[in-house]
């Protein structure tokens, strides 16, 4: 017996990954569904050994169903989320619309996982940012040992964090260098991707930060505690998949490096690889396809009393969204969710 669950987006990058993570966990599935947009009806995709074809989402009933594993933008979800989970079925939605809703809990199961039992208001379990969720993996257990005051965090984020046509941008973009007949405007960026960096992901916020880096700060203070300051520039570099964080950690107790190293090699979804050498770090086509949260460059900031800094790198399709999601529905079916 295992539960019933329906992958929502199953054709996009997210949905895609949560099939694999599905399959590699060996998740108890019984029967599952995979849904997209009309256009992709009949689409095949892959769980397991199993081929799939993908159903259209506006005309799916989601009664009976267990878990639906969303991975659709806000748009789509504020319409058919609301309407999966009245019928009975949990939502675990990827996308940013029920994040900041009070009766909405915003879960990392290495960090919150008690937070899933909040789910019974609205049916809806919400799945962080993907930056987010990789730096609270690493702050918590430094966190319970020595309180985080304030966090100033840069991150380079790859083009699979902006979907599956941001991939093809990057692409025939790299391509068109050598081949300027093919040159296209950028159209998922505001400017080149290729062999550039871009200071901007998502609308710009009134005091002059993204929407991206806001949510960094709203999010990180949901999960690990409001008292934590965050201030964050989220910055997208031409990496196909995997995020790179660097992050600066201040706080109230003094923390040696060494204990924070010892601290993140026992911590849950974390792998420290920190040699002082040539290549002793993990960068992000390294980190592509993994499960962990990896940690090098572990060193004090003798800049201020009690500050250490880190590099911080995880598979944004996979901590950032699918693993996070699979591992929320483990958490609900360990707890609280019946199956069949
Ligand atoms: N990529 C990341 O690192 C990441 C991390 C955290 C959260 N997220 C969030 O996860 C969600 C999915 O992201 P993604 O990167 O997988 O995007 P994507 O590659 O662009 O895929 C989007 C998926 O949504 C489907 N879709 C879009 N509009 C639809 C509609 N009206 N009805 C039914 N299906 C619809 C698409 O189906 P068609 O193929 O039929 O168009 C496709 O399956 C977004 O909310 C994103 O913000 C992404």
């Amino acid at each position: 017996m295992g539960y019933k669950i329906v992958v929502v987006g199953a054709t996009g990058n997210v949905g895609r990954e949560m099939l694999n993570i599905l399959d590699e966990r060996q998740f108890p599935v019984d029967t599952i569904e995979v849904l997209a947009s009309r256009r992709s009806i009949g689409t095949e995709v892959s769980f397991g050994e199993k081929t799939l074809k993908t159903k259209d989402l506006d005309t799916f009933d989601f009664t009976g169903w267990d878990i639906a594993l969303f991975a659709v933008g806000s748009e789509a979800t504020k319409k058919y989320a609301p309407i999966a989970a009245k019928a009975g079925c949990v939502v675990i939605d990827n996308s940013s619309l029920y994040r900041y809703d009070p009766d909405v809990p915003l879960v990392v199961p290495e960090v919150n996982p008690e937070a899933v039992m909040g789910y019974t208001k609205k049916n809806i379990i919400a799945n962080p940012n993907c930056s987010t969720a990789q730096m609270v993996v690493a702050l918590k257990p430094l966190h319970d040992r020595a309180r985080i005051k304030r966090v100033v965090v840069s991150t380079y984020q790859s083009v699979s964090g902006a979907g599956k046509d941001a991939i093809d941008e990057l692409w025939d973009q790299t391509k068109s260098i050598y081949n300027p007949v093919d040159n296209k405007p950028p159209s998922k960026f505001t400017k080149q991707i290729a062999f550039n960096v871009i200071p901007h992901i998502d609308v710009f916020m009134d005091d002059g930060s993204t929407k991206e880096e806001w949510k960094m700060v709203v999010e990180t203070k949901k999960i690990v505690d409001k008292d934590i300051k965050v201030t964050a520039t989220c910055v997208r570099v031409p990496v196909f998949v995997g995020h790179a964080e660097s992050i600066n950690i201040e706080f109230e107790d003094h923390l040696d490096e060494d204990e924070a190293r010892d601290i993140l090699r026992e911590a849950p979804g974390v792998m420290v690889i920190d040699k002082r050498e040539d290549g002793g770090y993990v960068t992000p086509v390294e980190c592509v396809g993994d499960f962990a949260t990896f940690i090098s460059r572990i060193r004090q900031d003798s800049t201020i009393d009690n500050g250490l800094n880190l590099w911080c790198v995880s598979d944004n399709l996979r901590k950032g969204a699918a693993l996070n999601a699979v591992q929320i529905a483990e958490t609900l079916g360990t707890r609280c969710l019946k199956k069949g």
